[in-house]
């Protein structure tokens, strides 16, 4: 565990609001839905973050060891196409372990600011990235990133350093189109002219290969979608158990996404904090959505939020693609 009395010289943000009280809120809004569902970002407590870690590792989900060769093996041209001394900005930095790469890759990067929901995971792993790479100044924010944050000087829109924005993991997959969209265009509002977004992008592909991604045989995906109903049960009073229900990830073809659901396995009639929700047996929570584009369907979205797409970069089996877009 980090320890937050030691002496080094890290500043942390803290951006996030009044916690359990907005969990709370958002918890019954999701669940008063004729289509239940709760909100994704609540997955990332210490427990999520860890079992998010453990997704990454197993034989299933190709993502993140995709992604990593791919940067791996692009690397100069990635340094290239930045420049020398740039800013970066990280959303949703989780354990840090991609970024290592781009500021041993990069041209003397400047500062570092990863943006997380987790606290516990971001301290550790600035506290990590401080002592590997004391030239570069590291700004960690807590927050969330679906909503505005105040960003350090460093990163504001006049600055006179090339300012590169890095949102690996195929994260954007977790936004609808539309919110993908508004959320290039205020990626594109942070940046000016010639400035950068590095960003993963997962790929459309056989049904079999991702389903089966979302449902690793260890069953550390149920595990992590399960959590989510965890904190809920060990947050507030309710009597809600988890374990009436389970984890189900599918593609839905004609959304070309992986939708991710708790099932109920009975007819259920929860209470949280004085509200009641009726569950039938069969009946859902949708938790997330993993949107899989096409090459030409993301690039047609990057041209319409004022980004011009540099570099495509993709594994031999073309499961993954890793861009540079430049602010048009
Ligand atoms: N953005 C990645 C993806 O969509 C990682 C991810 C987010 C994920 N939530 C997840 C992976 C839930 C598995 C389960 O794949």
């Amino acid at each position: 565990m980090p320890n937050r009395n030691t002496n080094t010289a890290l500043s942390l943000f803290d951006d996030s609001l009044p916690q359990q009280q907005e969990f709370l809120a958002d918890v019954l809004e999701g669940l008063a839905q004729p289509r239940k569902t709760l909100p994704c970002k609540y997955f990332y407590d210490e427990r999520g973050s860890q079992l998010f870690e453990a997704i990454c590792e197993t034989p299933e989900y190709y993502i993140t060891r995709t992604e990593l060769g791919i940067l791996t093996q692009n690397m100069e041209h990635i340094a290239n196409l930045v420049g020398p001394g740039c800013d970066i900005l990280e959303f949703g930095s989780g354990a840090g372990i991609k970024i290592r790469l781009l500021l041993d890759g990069l041209h003397d990067p400047r500062s570092y600011i990863p943006i997380d929901i987790s606290r516990e995971i971001l301290e550790s792993s600035a506290r990590t990235l401080l002592e590997q790479f004391p030239q570069v100044q590291v700004i960690p924010i807590v927050g969330d990133y679906h909503k505005d944050i105040q960003l350090p000087a460093a990163f504001r829109a006049q600055s006179a350093h090339r300012k590169l924005v890095f949102f690996p993991g195929s994260t954007i997959s977790n936004f609808t189109p539309e919110e993908a969209e508004a959320f290039l265009q205020r990626i594109r509002a942070l940046l000016c002219e010639g400035d950068g977004l590095l960003i993963g992008v997962d790929c459309i592909k056989p049904t079999h290969i991702l389903n089966a991604a979302y449902n690793d045989l260890a069953g550390f995906t149920a595990a992590f979608n399960l959590n989510l109903l965890q904190r809920v049960e060990d947050s507030f009073n309710t009597n809600l158990k988890t374990k009436h229900f389970f984890h189900h990830a599918y593609f839905n073809e004609a959304e070309s996404r992986i939708e991710m659901h708790l099932v109920s396995k009975l007819d259920q009639l929860i209470e949280i904090e004085g509200r009641h929700f009726k569950f039938r047996k069969g009946e859902t929570i949708h938790t997330e959505n993993s949107y899989k584009y096409s090459l030409e369907g993301f690039g047609a979205l990057a041209q319409r939020t004022g980004f011009e797409i540099s570099a495509v970069w993709q594994d031999p089996e073309k499961l993954f693609s890793l861009q540079y877009l430049s602010a048009r």
